[in-house]
């Protein structure tokens, strides 16, 4: 890709996310069925615990598939942008609507762990996040989820301006590596699960640092050229 065109595409994937030429009719419905979708996970295995059939230890079985599911969510977001350079599909239009997904998933996690686990027992709450640094880097994490979940919305786009919520939504990298060393911490062994998950998140992460270079180039080329 030349230079105009890396900063074409970049500009072209912001405007898809954010303001998109009008989807057609059928179209309109992809974003809510995502939502309604994505929920399935967590809302089978709240029946499934609420009607006892989650095992001998229901409440840890709760807590750790909402914890991956929003793990996924969180991957699945960060795949966009690299599935549409290396293969076209452009599916930023629908990134809001999984980076949300990650968010309710991580905070009934969250809740799930504060009140069912916890009892909402403020001192013990503090003594495992003390004690257990699982729980500082899963805190760490949902904190950074937290601002970006309450800026996804096309409102406070226009508030913090483009360049500025760009930045802000950047953290989504560290809130997802910080998730995955969460998963890799908790696991007594090495099972291969949670290993997978930190290798795509590097991945991922890897493909963001070298695209980001790519532009920084593009935009100094391009400056050099007016300049000149
Ligand atoms: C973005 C935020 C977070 C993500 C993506 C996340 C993800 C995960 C994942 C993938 C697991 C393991 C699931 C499995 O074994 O299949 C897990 C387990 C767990 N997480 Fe999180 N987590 C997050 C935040 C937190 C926070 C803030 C806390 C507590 C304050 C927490 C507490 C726990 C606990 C207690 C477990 C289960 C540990 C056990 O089985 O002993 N997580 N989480």
């Amino acid at each position: 890709m030349n230079q105009s065109n890396a900063i074409g595409a970049d500009r072209a994937n912001y405007r898809a996310t954010h303001s998109a030429g009008r989807p057609i009719a059928w179209q309109r419905l992809i974003s809510p069925a995502i939502y309604i979708g994505g929920m399935v996970p967590a809302a089978w295995v709240f029946y499934l615990a609420f009607t006892d059939q989650l095992g001998a230890d229901p409440l840890n079985v709760l807590e750790r598939t909402l914890g991956l599911w929003a793990l996924r969510y969180l991957v699945i977001g960060l795949a966009i942008t690299p599935l549409r350079r290396i293969t076209g599909l452009n599916l930023v239009r629908y990134r809001r609507a999984i980076g949300l997904l990650a968010f309710f998933n991580a905070a009934l996690h969250v809740i799930v762990y504060l009140w069912l686990d916890q009892g909402l027992d403020a001192a013990a709450i503090w003594n495992d996040i003390v004690k257990r640094p699982y729980i500082t880097v899963g805190l760490l994490a949902f904190t950074i989820l937290i601002p970006l979940a309450l800026t996804s919305n096309t409102a406070m786009i226009k508030r913090l301006g483009a360049a500025t919520w760009q930045k802000l939504h950047r953290w989504v990298y560290l809130a997802a590596a910080a998730s995955a060393l969460h998963f890799i911490m908790l696991v007594k062994a090495w099972p291969p699960e949670p290993l997978i998950y930190a290798g795509i998140v590097a991945i991922l992460l890897a493909f963001r640092v070298v695209d980001w270079q790519r532009k920084r180039k593009a935009r100094a080329g391009v400056q050099r050229q007016l300049a000149a």
